[in-house]
């Protein structure tokens, strides 16, 4: 007989206020094959990924589709192709835009986008992790081009992040940092201003105000790289004006009119855009390096050297909790990450 299992999903794409814009529900339990895990899903944590994905979309689903992306949990059993993880690992990971999600008692994830959970951080701090410090992983040290490992040249380097304070930015400007790189953050309240310096940054500027004059106002005409983490179509100027000639820039954000990349011609400033998604949903040939990248991130905070991006947890793993992590994140005023879990910790 199918084993059944609880999850939370929906099946209209309602506001986040009525009350079947998250519902409680029974599905089947996933069983693993090929490359994949079962994990027995432990903690969650909300991205803005989740509450997009919620709202966009007008027709009514026939059968509910489960959202959430970062996980920890333990595996509870393997497919024939699985050499990574073994029955009873505890694992973190951002999962697959294409797959059902993490908000269910256990999920189905290719192990190669899977990393070993961090050993010396709770279960709530290491669950605000995977999505964003894969997508900060990514946008600086393969879109950017930056070279974590050259720390001395990167000194003489500068970068400027936009949206500091957010959950990548919080985890992109520690390891921004980490790399050797001077980091120029922008906050725009003294929360979150205190928040970006807590995390790496050596200077902040006020993405509310101009931030050309902001920049330079601190004594830099240019700037090397940009990471762009909040309203591309906002800051396109201010960044084409900034960028350093030969500089480069990247976005995780999408556009919502065309920009103008003309304004790049003469710098020869180089555009790249980050998709957190991209090698699981095309099955690339170097997907695995999302489980290598986990490892190193695991590694990382296990060493104390960047820390976790926690800022508030919610108890038990319920539709209510879940609608208030959903209410948080769609506010754009979210500082570091919001997780949920079964237990307090
Ligand atoms: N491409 C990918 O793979 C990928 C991955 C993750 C996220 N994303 C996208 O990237 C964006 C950021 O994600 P996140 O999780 O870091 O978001 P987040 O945590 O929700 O970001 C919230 C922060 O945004 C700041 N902010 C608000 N308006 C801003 C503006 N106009 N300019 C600069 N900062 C602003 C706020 O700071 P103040 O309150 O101080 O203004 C707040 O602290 C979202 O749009 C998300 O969908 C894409």
């Amino acid at each position: 007989m199918t084993k059944m299992m609880k999850a939370i999903g929906f099946k209209e794409h309602l506001p986040i206020e009525k009350e079947n814009s998250l519902v409680e529900f029974k599905m089947p339990k996933p069983i693993a094959k090929g490359h994949d895990l079962l994990v027995k899903v432990a903690a969650v944590s909300v991205n803005p990924v989740d509450t997009g994905v919620r709202k966009s979309g007008h027709s009514t689903l026939k059968i509910p589709k489960v959202i959430g992306w970062d996980a920890v949990g333990t595996v509870v059993s393997v497919g024939e192709e699985a050499s990574l993880f073994g029955k009873g690992d505890p694992v973190f990971y951002a999962g697959s835009f294409k797959r059902s999600g993490s908000n269910s008692e256990c999920q189905l994830v290719d192990e190669r986008i899977v990393g070993h959970a961090p050993t010396k951080l709770t279960i709530a701090q290491a669950a605000a992790m995977p999505l964003t410090s894969l997508t900060a992983w990514e946008a600086l040290f393969e879109q950017l081009e930056i070279d974590p490992a050259k720390q001395k040249s990167n000194r003489n380097k500068t970068i400027l992040i936009i949206n500091g304070s957010g959950g990548v930015g919080s985890i992109a400007t520690q390891l921004a940092h980490w790399a050797g790189l001077k980091v120029i953050a922008s906050a725009s309240r003294s929360e979150t201003i205190k928040w970006v310096i807590d995390h790496g940054a050596d200077q902040v500027v006020n993405h509310r105000k101009d931030l050309v004059e902001e920049v330079r106002n601190l004594g830099y005409h240019y700037v090397d790289y940009i990471l762009e983490l909040n309203d591309l179509d906002g800051h396109w100027n201010e960044m084409a004006e900034l960028i350093k000639p030969s500089g480069r820039i990247a976005s995780i954000t999408e556009n919502r009119r065309p920009i103008n990349l003309h304004k790049l011609t003469q710098k020869r400033a180089k555009f790249a855009w980050e998709w957190m998604y991209t090698k699981s949903f095309y099955q690339t040939s170097d997907m695995i390096s999302q489980h290598n990248i986990l490892d190193q991130i695991s590694k990382l905070l296990d060493q104390g050297i960047i820390k976790s991006t926690l800022n508030k947890i919610l108890f038990p793993i319920n539709v209510s909790n879940l609608k208030k992590a959903h209410k948080l994140v769609e506010s754009n005023h979210m500082v570091g990450k919001v997780v949920i879990n079964y237990s307090g910790i």
